[in-house]
């Protein structure tokens, strides 16, 4: 028997004691030993619920329990779940974690000391919530040199734009909802202003690069911007709005960053909504990969903690190798990186056009709405962002403006 304990019983956690109940047999099959969960810790209590006997509130009881091999963090934030996870680990416990803040921050460190320890730091719900990301990266996708990762990697801002475009619900009402539904994070600023992917984005490329990639040097754009109107031009060019994080080795350089993007209705991501996540992925070698489910929620989030508990028990004894260095990988400046632009203009297409071309060059598409008598939008052919800030600093009608995928 493998005794586990859940750090957290909130959405996840909860959902972690749901999955190992719902499938016992087939887990502990799979996993070749039986999965106990010896103890829930919690701040609150639970009278009535099934893990009362089980609920501690002290970490001490766990990290001091050699019957204890594998510790469930998902509490979520940095601390006192860094505290917890490295003590875990040093104390020979195997951590599987669903927390993006943690191992953004801390991935190196921590994945260091599972090494040294022979024991596991499995990270799985961490990114794409239960879709299978991290464990194709580190163990199928190998026999290759990754070239890119696009993805939409936050469900509740894919929940927001789907609900924007499809049912013309505003912002604050699919927001709430998302929140409602237990998508969104405690603060949903990380989600609506992109941090959230930023996180994920820098825990997918550490892996596939092998170099530490600080998500703080992430470029990042939340969609707060966006509003009914762009979703409108969107909707009449034959596009959809969605927050994509992004990297990619170009030569040798190396690009990050997140932020919302008009997406081609013949792109495959064109047609992700509502919660769900969907990650591209290129290799030299594969070509395309593609990898679609859902994002965020309690059951599907769980299922992936609980794929991760079941290797940890399967390699108890053994570190599971990944890729991720500690040596940090320099990002190219977004001032580099080439895009066609979506750009709405003040003013009326017979009047203002020719000051348009005359900055950005020939448009690849001018467009009006029924809607907005007193503007119109154009799309750029390629430029690079700095070239793109030049010209654009120098037209002041300019009203908002989107990357083109
Ligand atoms: N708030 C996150 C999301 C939860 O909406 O994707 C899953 O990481």
């Amino acid at each position: 028997m493998v005794n586990i304990a859940v750090l957290g019983y909130g959405t996840v956690g909860s959902g972690v004691v749901e999955v190992i109940n719902t499938n016992p047999e087939s887990i502990n099959k799979k996993a070749g030993e039986e999965i106990n969960v010896k103890y829930v810790l919690d701040l609150r209590e639970f009278p009535g619920s099934p893990i009362e006997k089980i609920l501690v509130h002290d970490f001490e009881t766990i990290l001091n329990d050699d019957d204890v091999q594998i510790v469930v963090e998902v509490m979520g934030g940095v601390e006192p779940a860094y505290t917890f996870v490295k003590k875990s680990l040093l104390a020979g416990k195997s951590v599987c974690t669903s927390n993006k803040e943690l191992v953004a921050k801390h991935g190196p460190e921590l994945l260091e000391i599972a090494r040294d320890k022979n024991i596991n730091f499995l990270f799985e719900a961490s990114v794409g919530g239960g879709i299978p990301i991290i464990r194709p990266l580190n163990s199928s996708l190998t026999a290759d040199e990754i070239m890119e990762i696009t993805g939409i990697l936050n469900g509740t801002t894919n929940f927001i734009l789907s609900k924007m475009s499809d049912e013309g619900w505003d912002f604050d009402e699919a927001l709430k909802t998302a929140q409602e539904l237990g998508y969104a994070e405690r603060n949903p600023e990380a989600d609506i202003e992109g941090f959230d992917a930023c996180r994920k984005i820098a825990i997918l490329s550490s892996l596939a690069f092998g170099n530490n990639v600080d998500f703080e040097e992430i470029y990042t754009e939340g969609i707060t911007k966006i509003s009914a109107l762009d979703v409108a031009y969107a909707k009449k060019l034959g596009y959809a709005i969605k927050l994509l994080a992004s990297s990619k080795k170009e030569d040798d350089n190396f690009y990050a960053m997140v932020a919302p993007f008009f997406v081609d209705k013949l792109n495959p991501l064109y047609a992700v909504n509502g919660v769900f996540n969907a990650i591209f992925v290129k290799g030299n070698v594969i070509g395309d990969v593609m990898f679609y489910g859902s994002g965020a929620g309690k059951l599907p989030t769980a299922s992936a903690v609980v794929s991760d508990v079941v290797d940890a028990t399967k390699h108890l004894h053994r570190n599971i190798h990944s890729y991720w260095s500690s040596k940090k990988l320099e990002l190219t400046s977004m001032d580099e990186a080439n895009f066609k632009y979506f750009v709405r203009i003040n003013g009326k297409k017979a009047n203002k056009l020719k000051d348009v071309e005359d900055s950005f060059g020939k448009v690849l598409e001018v467009v009006e709405l029924d809607g907005a008598p007193d503007e119109f939008a154009v799309i750029t052919d390629f430029t690079s962002e700095k070239t793109f800030k030049e010209r654009s600093a120098k037209l002041d009608c300019i009203i908002s403006t989107i990357r083109v995928k």
